[in-house]
């Protein structure tokens, strides 16, 4: 999601500062290019060297580069920046922000930058309740700077209490959030993820591979994106705390295709990712099955209903309708099958035999296929950025003509 994106982190003097090389890593292997800028009792709490060699670029602290007089100009690296984020942000620090004390070169960068700033407050419990701070704080809020909040737990002095740092995955998530185009926003989106679980008995069913993390990560994309998102999972060890998910947990396929016709009329986009069951046992035992001495068993299947087909007899012109397509042979004939016979609009193609794609990998390798006949395939990606296509893709179906 920040592939691309310029993110400049200003460290103050705090023990919170070592949480910084986790933060700088995490916005690397997102793709951001990363800058950091120090202020000179940083250098107590965490090593430029360690910020440089995570960053791969110069950490700036003085306005003069000491090796060999050059000026770093301060407008240069403020202007650079798509988003300005200062943790820790010390009591001293947030201070001279609200009130522009330009004393040092972090400071007179702040003053230049035109990008979104966002402070994460880093000290003690009394410095952070104290009249003064407080009061600091509403300022920089009031001018349109964006607080993030610290914590309420064990803090450096022993004391309990707020003013510890937000911990460098949630403050990724804030970047991440700030830098989303919410162009989802007013879409109703219903997302399916996971196997289902087909019961033989009470203690056996038949089930697949299916971890959920592509369905989720979808749900996770349209909500970053503004979107409602209606969740129908089957069983899955994944959790998403994300606001605007509402989740919904079934276990066969028969409950996620009830679940889903219920939805259906109040979305607009439906994505069936769920890897759904085509047969379940014809017999529910009421008991566990005995082995009783058989060396072979026989057991009768029957065919699940075609929830992906359902919603392509039931749904509306104005409903984007995606479909997944998990194939071993002749992968684009077969997913353009799918996209006909289903009557979806968009099919997302994923072939066994592409390393890394497919189901309980981190990755996906898709091709995008489309009810015009385009193809898109895409490279190798993780399945968050996956999702982004998937979702971008979406996005253009939703301008485009009326089907
Ligand atoms: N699907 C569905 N209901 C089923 C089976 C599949 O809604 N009972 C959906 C899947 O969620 C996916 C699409 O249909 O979006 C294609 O699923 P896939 O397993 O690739 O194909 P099938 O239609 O099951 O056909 P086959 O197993 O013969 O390839």
């Amino acid at each position: 999601m920040l592939r691309d994106k310029n993110i400049l982190i200003g460290v103050t003097g705090s023990i919170a500062a070592y949480k910084v090389p986790l933060l700088v890593r995490l916005l690397m292997k997102e793709g951001a290019n990363v800058r950091v800028v120090m202020t000179p009792s940083a250098h107590d709490f965490v090593t430029p060297l360690t910020l440089s060699t995570l960053s791969k670029r110069p950490v700036w602290t003085e306005a003069f580069d000491p090796r060999d007089g050059l000026w770093n100009s301060h407008v240069d690296l403020g202007r650079w920046a798509d988003l300005f984020v200062i943790a820790p942000a010390s009591a001293n620090t947030l201070a001279k922000m609200a009130h522009g004390i330009a004393d040092n070169f972090l400071m007179t960068v702040y003053l230049s930058a035109k990008c979104p700033v966002y402070f994460a407050p880093a000290m003690d419990l009394d410095m952070y309740r104290h009249p003064t701070t407080q009061e600091n704080i509403h300022r920089l809020t009031r001018m349109g700077h964006h607080l993030i909040e610290p914590q309420t737990g064990e803090l450096a002095s022993g004391l309990c209490g707020a003013g510890r740092m937000e911990e460098p995955e949630m403050i990724l998530e804030v970047i991440r959030l700030a830098l989303t185009a919410k162009d989802m926003e007013g879409v109703h989106a219903l997302v399916t993820a996971g196997p289902t679980h087909e019961p033989l008995d009470p203690v056996r069913y038949f089930g697949n591979h299916s971890s959920g993390k592509m369905g989720f990560a979808l749900a996770e994309n349209l909500a970053m994106r503004g979107a409602q998102v209606t969740l129908i999972t089957g069983p899955t060890a994944l959790s998403t705390h994300r606001p605007g998910i509402h989740r919904i947990d079934v276990v066969t396929a028969a409950q996620m295709q009830e679940e889903v016709m219920v939805q259906l009329p109040a979305h607009t986009v439906i994505i069936m990712a769920a890897a759904v069951a085509d047969f379940s046992p014809a017999t529910v035992h009421r008991s566990k099955i005995k082995k009783q001495g058989n060396l072979e068993m026989q057991l009768t299947l029957k065919a699940t209903e075609d929830i992906l087909a359902g919603i392509g007899k039931a749904r509306r012109t104005d409903q984007v309708v995606v479909g997944f397509a998990l194939e071993t042979d002749k992968e684009r004939e077969n997913a353009r099958h799918k996209l006909q016979e289903k009557n979806a609009d968009l099919i997302v193609l994923n072939s066994l035999r592409d390393k890394g794609a497919g189901f309980a990998t981190p990755t996906n390798k898709v091709v995008i296929i489309s009810r015009d006949g385009t193809e898109k395939a895409y490279p190798l990606k993780s399945k968050e950025e996956v999702a982004n296509d998937i979702v971008n893709e979406i996005r253009r179906a939703l301008s485009g003509p009326a089907q």
